[in-house]
């Protein structure tokens, strides 16, 4: 074996290449090690591995990410989890940091009811676990399934694994136990088990976890049950997704009914009666955080009555009637090394602090974003500066700002580049109408710059896209590099060429082996059909996120039709733009947005290429069953019995659309009193014309 180049005399790029290289080697290893609990290289080679890695971090700490795999343990499993669809989602919830906007939660949870302040409105207040969730379907009492939550829609069958856990019961207990209930709650890890499985790893060589939470997950993710069986996991519930008949009246009375089948709640759980209760819980519970067996990130506040849960409903991917109160995020302060500036998708350049590692609430930070131009200006941090920085669950640590006492003699102002550092073309601000420059300064490269290409295919492959197993951030980097992947539908074409090609094989690029590239060769396969939200997601439209893709998917439920309308829409006068337009939660700004995308030549040539290669599945419509699904409706007059935000929040959940005017195109106008010309029109355009009540008849029989 060549001996190796001591670690004092690499270059810098140098460096860089064999730590990620040495990275993937362990990673590599650690999945043999972890998930198949099959090492392949002895104990010694492994820690020589580790050793040399750990000198090249010590020597050039620019290196070190929360990534690094001196940080990480046991490399997220792959392909092996069969997929489980939440028959109703998993949600995640809004968070509030001050007290003031936990009064202001309480506040628009009143006005969406129109309540007065003296009206009684009880919440319920518990800890935030900080662990993974995770969905137990039972049925006639016994554990079916149980699921990850994914991507809310869809997440892992970890059934067997979560059969290893001790607290979580097997059959339900009782007299009461519905033919269905899916029981939803946190797994986690206590702080002293996860002290002694560190300690444990220690003693045998193997690397420790980051955090509590980090453990959970790479034990509940195990392809071999018996790991996760031999790690502490706990836990508690808190929510439900299906359930046949109704338990409770109340959030409290659900859990409570939870525990009676004999499933473990926190006991920290309150009902508050006011506002005033549920801080003074908060602040109750912020002060034994420390002590606390396990760790909590904040405290949850759900409106405990369930048929007020009901009427609140949900915004995109969160209720109305719960949110998270978060404690103060942790600070520390550090060293500022540089500043690097990353191209992003959109050619925005972010600049990316650089900091000498630091630990910040149990996890060891180096990178913090600095935002923006203006911002790096307005805090005057420079290169060198001791800075003081914060971390906040789970979003990127934030620089605060320079100590000025500690900066450094010679410290300069920092100077935003004004040319892209990946393709060299002047990186510009945007003006918008009033002549306001743009917060972030953009590169004007478009297709010739190869950092947006990579970030479009990055994100092209990333969980909420087509999740391309095996194709990270990484190898889409180094296909990108060699020229193998410049585009979506050269993904698809990968194996194809790679076969054809008599001497440039994938498996003969270090880091990839003959197994590696076969599995990935069948994870792209495997994606040959997407759900259509996914697909529409992927194409990394402008102000086109998870929430708008899935809007268009149910709204078109073929990627064809969907591009015929798109086409046509070019023109801001056209029914096509209308249309558009009119998809609940669609206004201008996307349909424009999704117009330019489809008037864009190239696009549709990278559209062509990949619909060869790519079937977006087609989708049904949701809420087909519903009365008033795809039918215009108008609220006129006042209403007694909900408010008009709730009115329009009932008919759009229903798959209805709300109007503000009375047309020829609307169905159906539900006149209150006081209706004036809004009324006078629909009698006009002989339009159906309902009261609330009858209103309220065809939605909610
Ligand atoms: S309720 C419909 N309660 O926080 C609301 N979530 O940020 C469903 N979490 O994905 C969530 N403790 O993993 C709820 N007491 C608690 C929780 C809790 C932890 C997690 C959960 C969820 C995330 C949302």
């Amino acid at each position: 074996m060549k001996k190796p180049q001591p670690v004092e005399s690499l270059t810098p790029l140098e460096a860089r290449a064999e730590h990620a290289r040495l990275g993937d080697e362990i990673a590599e290893h650690d999945k043999h090690y972890y998930t198949a609990d099959a090492p392949v290289i002895s104990d010694a080679d492994y820690d020589a591995l580790r050793q040399r890695y750990e000198a090249i971090e010590k020597a050039f700490p620019i290196l070190v990410t929360a990534q690094s795999r001196s940080k990480l343990v046991g490399a997220a499993p792959s392909e092996k989890f069969a997929k489980v669809r939440h028959r109703v989602p998993m949600l995640s919830l809004g968070n509030v940091f001050a007290d003031e906007d936990a009064h202001e939660f309480v506040e628009r949870v009143r006005r969406f009811l129109d309540w007065s302040a003296q009206t009684p409105l009880a919440f319920t207040a518990e800890p935030k676990i900080d662990g993974l969730s995770c969905s137990l379907r039972y049925e006639k009492g016994e554990l079916i399934v149980a699921a990850t939550r994914g991507d809310g829609e869809e997440g892992e069958d970890v059934t067997k694994n979560v059969r290893t856990i001790k607290e979580i019961p097997h059959h339900l207990h009782g007299a009461h136990v519905p033919d269905v209930v899916e029981i939803r709650g946190e797994i986690y890890m206590r702080k002293d088990d996860f002290a002694a499985l560190n300690e444990r790893q220690i003693s045998e060589g193997k690397p420790v976890f980051a955090n509590p939470r980090n453990a959970a997950a790479g034990s509940l993710r195990q392809l071999d049950s018996q790991i996760t069986a031999s790690r502490p996991l706990r836990f508690f519930a808190y929510a439900w997704g299906e359930v046949s008949g109704r338990l409770a009246d109340t959030q409290f009375g659900m859990v409570e009914a939870f525990k009676h089948f004999g499933m473990p709640t926190n006991a920290l759980m309150r009902r508050c009666e006011t506002v005033e209760d549920m801080l003074a819980h908060y602040h109750a519970i912020e002060d034994q955080r420390a002590s606390l067996p396990y760790d909590i990130d904040g405290v949850v506040y759900k409106v405990d009555d369930l048929t007020l849960q009901q009427r609140l409903g949900f915004v995109s991917r969160s209720p109305r009637w719960a949110v998270a109160h978060k404690f103060p995020a942790e600070q520390a302060t550090t060293i500022l090394r540089d500043i690097e500036i990353q191209v992003g998708r959109t050619g925005a350049l972010t600049p990316v602090a650089k900091l000498e590692p630091v630990t910040v609430g149990g996890v060891v930070v180096s990178n913090a974003t600095l935002h923006n131009e203006d911002e790096i200006a307005r805090k005057d941090v420079r290169i060198g500066d001791t800075v003081r920085i914060q971390r906040a669950g789970d979003v990127i640590p934030q620089v605060l700002g320079p100590v000025l006492d500690k900066r450094p003699a010679g410290a300069k102002p920092y100077v935003f580049p004004d040319h892209c550092p990946a393709c060299g073309s002047a990186a510009l601000r945007e003006l918008d109408d009033k002549g306001v420059p743009d917060a972030a300064r953009r590169c004007t490269g478009g297709l010739i710059c190869p950092a947006q290409a990579m970030e479009r295919l990055k994100y092209f492959c990333s969980r909420n896209a087509f999740d391309i197993e095996g194709l990270g951030d990484r190898q889409i980097e180094i296909f990108y590099t060699m020229g193998l992947i410049k585009s979506p539908a050269d993904i698809f074409t990968l194996a194809e060429r790679d076969q054809a090609s008599p001497l440039k094989k994938l498996k003969n690029i270090e880091g990839f082996g003959e197994t590696s590239v076969s599995k990935l060769f069948a994870a792209i396969d495997a994606r040959r059909s997407v759900p259509l939200n996914r697909f529409i997601f992927a194409l990394g439209i402008r102000h086109v996120g998870e929430t708008n893709a899935r809007r268009f998917a149910r709204h078109f439920g073929d990627f064809n039709h969907m591009r015929t309308i798109a086409r046509a829409a070019k023109d801001p006068e056209s029914e096509a733009r209308a249309e558009l337009n009119a998809i609940e939660g669609v206004g201008d700004v996307v349909a424009e947005a999704v117009a330019d995308f489809f008037a864009e030549p190239h696009n549709e040539d990278v559209l062509d290429a990949l619909l060869q290669q790519v079937t977006p599945e087609p989708m049904e419509a949701v809420v087909s069953s519903s009365p008033v699904a795809g039918k215009t409706v108008v609220f006129t007059g006042a209403l007694e019995r909900m408010t008009r935000e709730e009115a329009k929040a009932q008919a759009e959940r229903l798959g209805a659309k709300v109007s503000g005017s009375v047309s020829k195109k609307t169905d159906l106008v539900v006149a209150g009193p006081g209706a004036g010309s809004k009324l006078d029109k629909a009698r006009e355009f002989n339009i159906e014309i309902i009261s609330e009540d009858d209103w309220l008849a065809r939605v909610a029989p």
